[in-house]
């Protein structure tokens, strides 16, 4: 038989093998009372959006370093943003930047708000962005979708749909799983386990802390999943 898949057992695995990224506070200080601070988590999210991880840490901390708050980017000169900007690509992203960067400032008192209906109004922020920053800065159970948790839903219930049509199917499986508890640490743990174990090409079940639950490994499917609509 195999096992039901366990949030908790992905959280555990996250405990121990949480990456090192510079606008994440580690699931021990997280659990010592550290929170992250919610600019933080919104700059990496939209420097994230279509570029890897390995692009965005030297971006990031030039960013940080010379706008630390929301405030100070939303001062900052349109010409100034822009050219740090230069080399990450998706231009509209660095002009919906300052647009959010401002708008936090004049209408929310430059403090992000920590619901996804109240993010989703913002410049550049759509609805799996909105999810994210209210999950990872305010800890909200809120269901946090992206690629990586696509294909790790598709692979451990072996769901053949394909993209986007499976989509909703996928997102469902998705709030089966996501804890009240811990909701940040887990959509980071997704997301995580995405990027380094369940990979598109040839992922690493043998130390995949869902491999007793994963439909597609029993079926061996796994690296089939998840199917796409071909254009
Ligand atoms: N990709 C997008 N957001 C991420 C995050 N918070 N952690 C890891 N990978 C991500």
């Amino acid at each position: 038989m195999r096992d039901t898949a366990d949030s908790q057992d992905l959280l555990h695995w996250y405990d121990a093998n949480a990456r090192d990224l510079p606008w994440r506070v580690s699931p021990r200080a997280r659990a010592g009372g550290v929170a992250p601070d919610p600019y933080r988590i919104w700059l990496s999210e939209v420097m994230l959006q279509q570029t890897t991880v390995a692009a965005v840490r030297t971006y990031f901390e030039r960013f940080t370093a010379l706008w630390p708050t929301v405030a100070d980017l939303a001062a900052a000169e349109d010409a100034h943003v822009m050219g740090e900007w230069a080399g990450l690509g998706y231009y509209a992203r660095a002009r919906n930047l300052l647009k959010c960067a401002r708008a936090v400032v004049t209408n929310h008192g430059g403090v992000f708000p920590d619901t996804p209906e109240g993010l989703l109004g913002l410049p550049g922020i759509g609805p799996y962005t909105a999810a994210a920053i209210s999950a990872i800065a305010y800890d909200r159970p809120e269901v946090v979708v992206d690629g990586n948790v696509e294909r790790v839903m598709a692979r451990l219930h072996d769901i053949h749909t394909p993209l986007p049509t499976a989509k909703p199917e996928l997102t469902r499986a998705a709030a089966r799983l996501t804890p009240e508890a811990r909701a940040g640490d887990y959509a980071q743990a997704v997301m995580d386990l995405g990027a380094t174990i369940c990979t598109p090409k040839s992922p690493a079940c043998g130390i995949c802390p869902w491999v007793n639950a994963c439909a597609a490994r029993a079926a061996g499917t796994q690296a089939e999943l998840p199917k796409k609509l071909v254009k």
